[in-house]
């Protein structure tokens, strides 16, 4: 399962990529107010930044504007992915966009049946959202399960991003459903790599080897 981060903020973005565990970014028109600037030259520097999929949203809802935007953003860079939501003229702009060659992710999906429309748009990823499904009583994996098990069934090429990620657990289980993308939020990442065994364990190693001698450049 391949992990992108959720956030515009560069920084955050910059320190992840770091890992070498990056490869892609998405943002959203929430994400970008929050981290503040020139929405395109924010996407840019991103784009700068990862070398892979960079998923940038269009505040139209209006089919003749939506595609407007969609074009516009795609003229930033080859990694631009353009992100819709999944309301009726958004799907009419996915399948348009999708022949004209650029890449879509349709967004803000909570159920099979819109995920199912996005794919038949030609839509490339498509993003459940996870955690409001949880937030609201219903289940966000079991969303995704129902989407990831469809889109097996049929060849769909679209891909799922499992989004709105809460916490470490919903990204072990989306893995463990076959999604093949999670966007988590750059603290669900610090979260990831802790473990209280992985610092006590590390701590004792390093005590024991205290008292060893060495040669050349190992301390
Ligand atoms: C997805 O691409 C969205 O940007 C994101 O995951 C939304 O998550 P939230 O529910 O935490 O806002």
């Amino acid at each position: 399962m391949k992990f992108f981060i959720d956030t515009a903020n560069i920084e955050e973005i910059k320190e992840i990529n770091s890992w070498g565990i990056l490869s892609g970014v998405t943002t959203n028109p929430s994400l970008i107010a929050k981290n503040g600037g020139v929405f395109e030259d924010v996407v840019e520097e991103i784009t700068s930044i990862v070398d892979g999929p960079i998923s940038a949203e269009v505040i139209s809802t209006d089919l003749e504007n939506i595609l407007k935007e969609a074009r516009a953003l795609s003229k930033i860079s080859k990694n631009i992915v353009v992100k819709i939501p999944i309301i009726e003229d958004g799907l009419k702009a996915v399948s348009i966009l999708s022949k004209e060659g650029i890449k879509t992710n349709v967004t803000l999906v909570f159920s099979l049946s819109q995920a199912l429309l996005a794919a038949n748009a030609g839509a490339t990823y498509v993003s459940p959202f996870m955690g409001r499904l949880d937030d609201i009583g219903k289940s966000g994996i079991e969303v995704v399960k129902d989407i990831q098990n469809a889109f097996l069934k049929y060849d769909y090429d679209t891909q799922i991003i499992a989004a709105s990620i809460r916490h470490t657990s919903h990204v072990e289980l989306v893995a463990k459903a076959g999604a093949d993308i999670a966007t988590i939020p750059y603290k669900i990442f610090k979260d990831m790599i802790k473990h209280d065994l992985t610092d006590k364990g590390l701590e004792k190693f390093l005590e024991d080897f205290k008292n060893v001698k060495t040669k050349g450049d190992l301390k």
